[in-house]
């Protein structure tokens, strides 16, 4: 069964495709490397190939195609799926950064929109029925009711948010959408996952984040201060109303987040008629579409993760107290169960994984 990785040598498409690999399904990949490397495909390759050394072949998967390229190349886009037989799709490629987007909108909406719009076309001209898609928990925008429900109300606060509201919403609509005449068995079924805040990096230290210039997410920056690239953290406001005054977020080592991937796949793939209903209806506002949170359905303050990086690493992390981020919330953390009802997936691994594998990245990028 091949499946088509978008975005698939970023952070979370890498550590997603090394999931599929060892769950056996063949993968093609599509990215434009415009905030990552072919490198990357090279390193999955040898976690694999050490994998197989101590664990044996089993039924490990194969990297079948890479292509560079744009998916928002409609032209480009559909010759891949002419050349290779999907089954299913998972769409990771986008741009991700909240702060660029308020800055450079038409960019975000373009790049977001048209790479998902061209990716349920082609879907939809060569067959292929099933989509995984990345989204957020940026789409509960400023909800302050914890933990978030797939079934609460959606907004966004800033246009990389929109995209992703907008993106499921396309998606969904495709999926409500009247039956093809010619096609009547045809059916569209996209998965859309709600990440919390993916963190941590594969355990080999061979693949992880890698932002570019200063990070604009905690962990990353962290690690850098951790590794005296910084000077110290600015903590955002320690007024909260949260137990240490810090935010706190739900933070989800992106190994546990990669294989929700491969749970979801493994369930859309399988799910008949009534199951796939049953789990749209279970979201009211989900229409044609599935809808799960991945998260661990804990919250962790910023100090708390400070904390947990320095005694893990044996690192000072100095930190001073700033003020409050505009946009940010007190509290985010997700309600994880229907993911583990449905899906059969929970999270695995603690804060503590989450911080020794970060700090193992760091120190061994490449
Ligand atoms: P990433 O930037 O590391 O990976 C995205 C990949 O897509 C990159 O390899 C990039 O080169 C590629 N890409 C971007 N636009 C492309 C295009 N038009 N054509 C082909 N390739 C393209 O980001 P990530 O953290 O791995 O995030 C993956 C997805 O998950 C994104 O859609 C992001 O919005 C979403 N998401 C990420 C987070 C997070 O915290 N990392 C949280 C929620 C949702
Ligand atoms: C941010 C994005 C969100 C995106 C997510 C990806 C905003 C408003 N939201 O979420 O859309 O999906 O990243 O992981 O940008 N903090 C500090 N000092 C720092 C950096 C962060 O104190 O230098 C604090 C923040 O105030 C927050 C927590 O750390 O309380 C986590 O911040 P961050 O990693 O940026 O994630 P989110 O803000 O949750």
């Amino acid at each position: 069964m091949n499946i088509l990785v978008t975005g698939g040598a970023g952070y979370i498409g890498s550590h997603t495709i090394v999931e599929l690999l060892g769950a056996g399904y063949d993968i093609v990949v599509m990215d434009n490397y415009s905030n990552s490397a072919p490198s990357v495909i090279d390193r999955i390759r040898r976690i694999m190939e050490e994998e197989k050394q101590t664990a044996g072949a089993g039924n490990q998967g194969r990297i079948i195609d890479v292509v560079e390229g744009d998916v928002c190349d409609k032209a480009a886009l559909r010759r891949v799926f002419e050349n290779n037989s999907i089954s299913a799709v998972i769409h990771f490629a986008g741009y991700k950064a909240v702060g660029e987007s308020v800055e450079k909108p038409l960019m975000y909406y373009r790049n977001n929109l048209e790479s998902t719009m061209n990716v349920a076309e082609c879907m939809k001209e060569f067959g292929t029925e099933y989509i995984i898609f990345s989204s957020s928990a940026t789409v509960y925008g400023m909800n302050n009711r914890v933990p978030f429900v797939e079934t609460m109300p959606v907004s966004c606060t800033n246009p990389y948010g929109w995209t992703k509201l907008m993106s499921e919403q396309i998606l969904r609509d495709m999926a409500a959408g009247a039956p093809d005449k010619e096609r009547p068995d045809y059916r569209f079924r996209p998965v859309l996952l709600r990440y919390f805040n993916p963190v941590g990096a594969h355990r080999s230290g061979m693949i992880g984040e890698n932002p570019k210039g200063i990070p604009n997410n905690l962990m990353p920056y962290i690690q850098q201060v951790a590794a005296g690239i910084r000077e110290k953290l600015t903590v955002f406001g320690d007024d909260y109303d949260t137990p240490d005054g810090t935010g706190v977020r739900d933070y989800i080592h992106v190994t546990d987040l990669a294989k929700g991937h491969v749970k979801a796949l493994t369930w859309a793939l399988s799910a008949d008629d009534s199951q796939w209903e049953a789990a749209c209806e279970a979201a009211s506002s989900s229409g044609g579409a599935a809808v799960f949170n991945l998260g661990t359905g804990r919250g962790t303050s910023v100090l708390e993760l400070v904390t947990a990086f320095a005694d893990v690493n044996s690192v000072p992390v100095p930190y001073v107290i700033g003020p409050r981020r505009a946009g940010d919330i007190a509290t985010c953390y997700a309600d994880a169960s229907r993911a583990k009802e449905i899906l059969g997936w929970e999270a695995e691994l603690g804060i503590e994984d989450m911080c020794r594998d970060s700090w193992r990245w760091q120190r061994l990028d490449f």
